[in-house]
């Protein structure tokens, strides 16, 4: 496995992969890997010859007063993981690398990141947005592999890659759970024990919606009170409960197309995303 920190050295060790006829995938992360990132590895691995992954905390998708600082970091430990499931190559660049001082060329993204995450987070999809396309034209990547953890993240690449005809293809691999259902997240580890215990129920709310759902319960109102319910019986702060056409990302008052039921919560200062799919 190879570590990369320039673009003139990635450009080279992956054009050589191609002249040799390999396929390469791509797999984005901000690092502090655990076993979501690992099957995103795993699935980037069926899709092409050779896997990298990108470990790069970028700060443009970062709000002013959010955790860009202690955003946990541990490349020794990211190495040692992807080195374990045959990883190729780590593109491991640094900010300035990444960025030029006068940076002034963004990707935007108007109307699905208009909501949800979007919303709350002014900036937080440019940012996303922006540094995915920089990766895909660094690495010229025929693949990329994104987890349904982030369901509007994974969409508005999706959008992206379509309107600006980027010749990647787009996996979205599914949400992977901690034994207990926490939805595995980096920032998991900023949870103390109480306020982990207390963040199952996300997921418990998300488990109850989906069999009241299962029992022919349409409306969103219903099912979103469920959801606000638990979390707010466990002392969690709501930053939004919704329930989403799929596609389009317009709130649905009656689920009677693919939909996605989506949660963004804070326990204590650490701000948590889930989701289920309602078919
Ligand atoms: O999902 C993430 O970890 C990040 O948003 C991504 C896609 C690596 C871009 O920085």
């Amino acid at each position: 496995m190879i570590i990369l920190r320039s673009i003139a050295d990635t450009r080279a060790a992956l054009d050589s992969w191609r002249r040799q006829g390999q396929t390469i995938a791509l797999v984005p992360t901000m690092g502090y890997l655990h076993e979501g990132h690992m099957s995103l590895v795993d699935e980037a691995k069926k899709r092409a010859d050779r896997v990298v992954v990108s470990i790069y905390v970028n700060p443009t998708q970062f709000g002013p007063n959010e955790d860009l600082d202690k955003y946990p970091r541990d490349f020794a430990r990211d190495e040692a993981c992807c080195k374990a499931h045959g990883v190729d190559a780590i593109f491991y660049p640094d900010n300035a690398v990444m960025y030029c001082p006068d940076h002034s060329c963004w990707v935007t993204e108007e109307s699905l990141s208009q909501t949800m995450c979007g919303a709350a987070r002014p900036g937080h999809f440019r940012g996303v947005t922006t540094v995915v396309l920089k990766l895909f034209n660094i690495t010229r990547c025929d693949v990329a592999v994104f987890g349904r953890k982030d369901a509007q993240q994974a969409l508005i690449i999706c959008r992206m890659v379509r309107d600006l005809n980027v010749p990647v293809e787009i996996v979205v691999a599914p949400l992977v759970r901690e034994p207990d259902g926490l939805a595995m997240s980096s920032r998991n580890k900023y949870l103390s024990d109480d306020e982990r215990r207390r963040a199952l129920s996300i997921s418990a709310g998300l488990n109850q919606a989906t069999a009241l759902f299962a029992g022919g319960q349409r409306q969103a109102a219903a099912l979103c009170d469920l959801v606000k319910t638990g979390i707010a019986n466990a002392g969690g702060k709501i930053d939004y409960v919704v329930v989403m056409d799929r596609d389009s990302l317009r709130p649905l008052a009656t689920v009677d197309r693919p939909a996605v039921l989506a949660v963004a919560a804070f326990f204590g200062k650490t701000r948590l995303i889930d989701n289920v799919f309602l078919d």
